[in-house]
């Protein structure tokens, strides 16, 4: 009911605006300025001997895994892998008790995810689920739980879902890297202190929401839509690229920019649409090559750009400005303008934002 919607034409839409709220809520008593992280019902030393991770999921939960591997590795040193479930359990993974499984999935019901927790059990290894519901399978039957505080998730897009995803991730990070000694104090307490500016940040980061409606009224005609990215901005344009193709039923696909000599380039025409990521630094100047390269062969360009990028966006047709944060973090405040101008793109098609075809909120079945 409208009710519901509170005030919003779609749960999607509503949803995406509770970001903030539901970033600070699982951020709430787990992340302060100079203390240690505390996670609910882990003692310390309970993860010491975890010396390999892997991560399984589906979908959009997959995708907030691919960033977690990153955060996870880069702070702590642990190496990290990353599975679909359905692959996962399927393909004999090397798994040891002093391996972590670590399943992430917002109902905690999807069968591929909840097979992958209970072989990863029969196996011995540490098990620990990331989950937005209270009491769901994966919660009741992993090791360790870690509820992502999003509320209610109603539309089959996810978006406050998974950016919680991503902060539980980050926290997990931290974590692991606190007792580790693989990053110095100073870097984890800087990075803290960004964690804790991201409500804002991310509210700020939806006030391109005007700007996304314009460009979703240009791009809704077309019929196929490239995202592009390096590093952590590939893992967000696997995201970007399933929001659109979900819920605007347009053709899409999300490859990293050191990619496309490999064979996509050879789908760029006049006038193709690209959505570029480039919100890191040190990748900057290759993906500015990437950019150009595509450009030359005609395509039109959307970039997505942190704020403290000095000139930027050349030989780009639409320019969307987010909040600059830690580069590791920037995937937080970059996925917000791609969920917005997905749901304008399908709002501008008339697709059915909430309920689209085909899909189902929970996948119970294989
Ligand atoms: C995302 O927008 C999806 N509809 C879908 O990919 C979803 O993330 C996936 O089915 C996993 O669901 P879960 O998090 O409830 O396990």
């Amino acid at each position: 009911t409208a009710a519901q919607k509170g005030g919003f034409d779609h749960f999607m839409l509503k949803e995406i605006y509770e970001q903030p709220q539901a970033i600070k809520n699982t951020l709430n008593g787990r992340v302060a300025k100079g203390e240690k992280i505390v996670l609910d019902k882990i003692a310390d030393g309970d993860l010491k001997d975890i010396s390999r991770v892997f991560i399984v999921a589906c979908g959009t939960a997959y995708h907030a895994g691919l960033v977690g591997k990153t955060a996870i590795e880069r702070l702590s040193g642990v190496p990290v892998d990353v599975d679909i479930a359905s692959e996962f359990r399927y393909r004999n993974p090397i798994l040891d008790k002093n391996t972590l499984v670590m399943v992430i999935s917002q109902s905690g019901e999807t069968a591929d995810t909840l097979a992958a927790l209970r072989l990863a059990k029969q196996h011995g290894c540490k098990t620990f689920a990331i989950t937005n519901v209270v009491g769901s399978s994966v919660s009741r039957e992993a090791d360790f739980v870690f509820y992502t505080y999003a509320g209610p998730e109603i539309a089959v897009a996810s978006t406050k879902a998974y950016i919680t995803q991503l902060i539980a991730l980050y926290i997990f990070a931290l974590y692991m890297a606190q007792d580790r000694n693989y990053t110095d104090k100073e870097t984890l307490e800087n990075i803290k202190s960004e964690l804790l500016l991201l409500p804002e940040k991310v509210k700020k980061a939806l006030e391109t929401d005007a700007l996304t409606k314009e460009i979703a009224e240009k791009i809704c005609v077309e019929t196929d839509i490239f995202y592009l990215g390096r590093g952590l901005d590939y893992a967000v344009a696997m995201e970007g690229s399933l929001k659109l193709k979900e819920i605007s039923y347009i053709h899409s696909e999300p490859y990293a920019g050191g990619e496309l000599k490999h064979g996509p380039i050879a789908l760029i025409e006049k006038g193709t649409v690209v959505i570029a990521l480039n919100t890191n630094a040190e990748l900057r100047g290759k993906m500015d090559s990437n950019i150009k390269e595509v450009v030359t062969r005609g395509a039109r360009i959307v970039e997505i750009l942190p704020d403290n990028f000095e000139n930027a966006g050349e030989g780009c047709d639409e320019l969307i400005t987010v909040p600059a944060t830690e580069a590791i973090l920037a995937p937080v405040t970059a996925v917000v303008p791609l969920q917005l101008l997905s749901y304008h793109v399908a709002i501008a098609k008339g697709c059915n934002v909430d309920k689209p075809r085909n899909l189902a909120k929970s996948v119970t079945v294989e």
